[in-house]
């Protein structure tokens, strides 16, 4: 009993060792680990067109259906238009679905491309879809025989890298981003405020001499902690990253995301025509008829918020902080309260040794 005790995290560490001997990178995302993950999810792609288009040319490109949703995850304002010039080398950040498949994690069905003359599966991978995808990847997921040969109006699923798995114990929004050459695991993580160790792992490389410059690296961002409830209709679609927004509740709510409103979503009116609902539902909180949606007031006790917590098909439904007043501040909220994430990284060091050794299980 007692040899075998050790015998096991041996083995472990040996194999992840020669596991992240023998890593390279694939540009493939690892998606589905089991109870860490949903199947299906919003993730994000970095795209660099490397010639200048507009955001209407890349919202055709990536087949997304709504313009707003590409201004949403750039903080591009509303009154943007598809003719609006993005220059070469620029990133726009693209959200695209998610399903996890066989260990791996692929854009739903799109995009889809229609192959042009003078094109080879090499070129559309990295000079029109910016190297986001690999071309054997494009050939082996197309069931292409022999990826020299395509037709001129073929057309090709473009299988878009992305994940759904946790990191760290987290829900994070999943971002391909195209590593530069030259560049390192550092100087990546410090861009998208990670670790090089998670970036690592994540990718099941050992560190930087195994970093493949053109290739996608998956880099987990960190989401705003929201109320959303799970049983909203937007419980999936509220998990942003920072320096992002969406318009949601069918357009009477507008949230958003910066790390410097300490990573916690900020939701108020949009002040917009709402699309299904005749009129915008009043956005008094529950339980404090002026408190309004986004206000914070102040009480002799301390600050009380009134924040959003999603919708249903007939209302939008609102959570009240705790009244200060109300004892020493352990007090919970009549009901309604549910915080949907409790971003804490003291857990990271166990967290990461439970992936490893859930690496090596594999
Ligand atoms: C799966 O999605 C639900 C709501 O859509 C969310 O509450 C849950 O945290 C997600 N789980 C993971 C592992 O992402
Ligand atoms: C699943 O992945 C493995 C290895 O990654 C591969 O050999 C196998 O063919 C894949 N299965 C399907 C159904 O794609
Ligand atoms: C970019 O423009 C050049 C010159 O017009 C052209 O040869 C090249 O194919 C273009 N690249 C893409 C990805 O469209
Ligand atoms: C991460 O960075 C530290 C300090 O620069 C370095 O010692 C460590 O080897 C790096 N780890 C990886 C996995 O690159
Ligand atoms: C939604 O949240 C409630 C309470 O937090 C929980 O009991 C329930 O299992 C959750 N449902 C899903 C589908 O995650
Ligand atoms: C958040 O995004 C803003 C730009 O939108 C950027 O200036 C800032 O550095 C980012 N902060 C973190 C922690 O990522
Ligand atoms: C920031 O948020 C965390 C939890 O998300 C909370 O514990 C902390 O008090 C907040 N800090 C400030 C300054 O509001
Ligand atoms: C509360 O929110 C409403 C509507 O968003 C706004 O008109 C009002 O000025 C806010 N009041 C305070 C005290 O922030
Ligand atoms: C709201 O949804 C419920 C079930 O999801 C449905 O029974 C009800 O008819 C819907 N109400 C409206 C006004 O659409």
């Amino acid at each position: 009993m007692e040899t075998s005790r050790f015998t096991l995290p041996f083995l472990l560490v040996a194999t992840s060792f020669f596991l992240s001997l023998s890593a390279q990178m694939t540009g493939n995302f690892k998606c589905g680990k089991p109870r860490d993950s949903n199947t299906t999810c919003r993730s994000l792609v970095g795209y660099s067109p490397k010639n200048a288009t507009t955001y209407g040319n890349i919202q055709t490109l990536f087949a997304v259906e709504k313009l707003r949703s590409i201004l949403e995850a750039n903080n591009l304002p509303l009154s943007t238009t598809g003719a609006q010039r993005v220059n070469p080398n620029q990133v726009v950040r693209i959200p695209i679905p998610c399903t996890c498949s066989n260990g791996t994690g692929v854009s739903t069905g799109v995009p889809v491309y229609t192959v042009k003359q003078g094109d080879t599966l090499f070129f559309i991978a990295s000079e029109i879809f910016g190297g986001l995808v690999r071309f054997q990847r494009i050939s082996e997921m197309n069931k292409i025989p022999d990826a020299n040969d395509i037709d001129i109006g073929q057309r090709l699923w473009i299988p878009l890298p992305c994940s759904c798995d946790k990191v760290n114990g987290q829900v994070v929004v999943h971002y391909a981003h195209v590593v530069k050459p030259e560049s390192s695991l550092g100087v990546i993580a410090a861009q998208f405020g990670t670790d090089n160790t998670t970036l690592a792992q994540l990718n099941g490389i050992s560190g930087d001499a195994q970093l493949l410059a053109e290739f996608p690296l998956d880099v987990p961002l960190r989401a705003c902690s929201s109320s959303v409830r799970n049983n909203s209709l937007d419980a999936s679609s509220m998990l942003l990253p920072n320096g992002s927004y969406s318009i949601t509740a069918n357009d009477c709510i507008r949230c958003s995301c910066e790390a410097s409103n300490n990573w916690t979503l900020s939701c108020e009116a949009a002040q917009l025509k709402p699309t299904t609902w005749p009129t915008c539902p009043p956005s008094q909180c529950q339980g404090a008829e002026n408190l309004f949606l986004g206000n914070t007031t102040s009480t002799s006790c301390g600050p009380r918020s009134c924040t959003y917590a999603g919708y249903s098909n007939q209302t939008i439904f609102t959570t009240l902080s705790p009244d200060p007043c109300s004892g020493s501040g352990g007090s919970r909220p009549s009901g309604n309260y549910a915080s949907t994430f409790s971003p804490s990284f003291s857990f990271m060091v166990v967290l990461i040794q439970c992936a490893l050794f859930f690496v090596c299980l594999l």
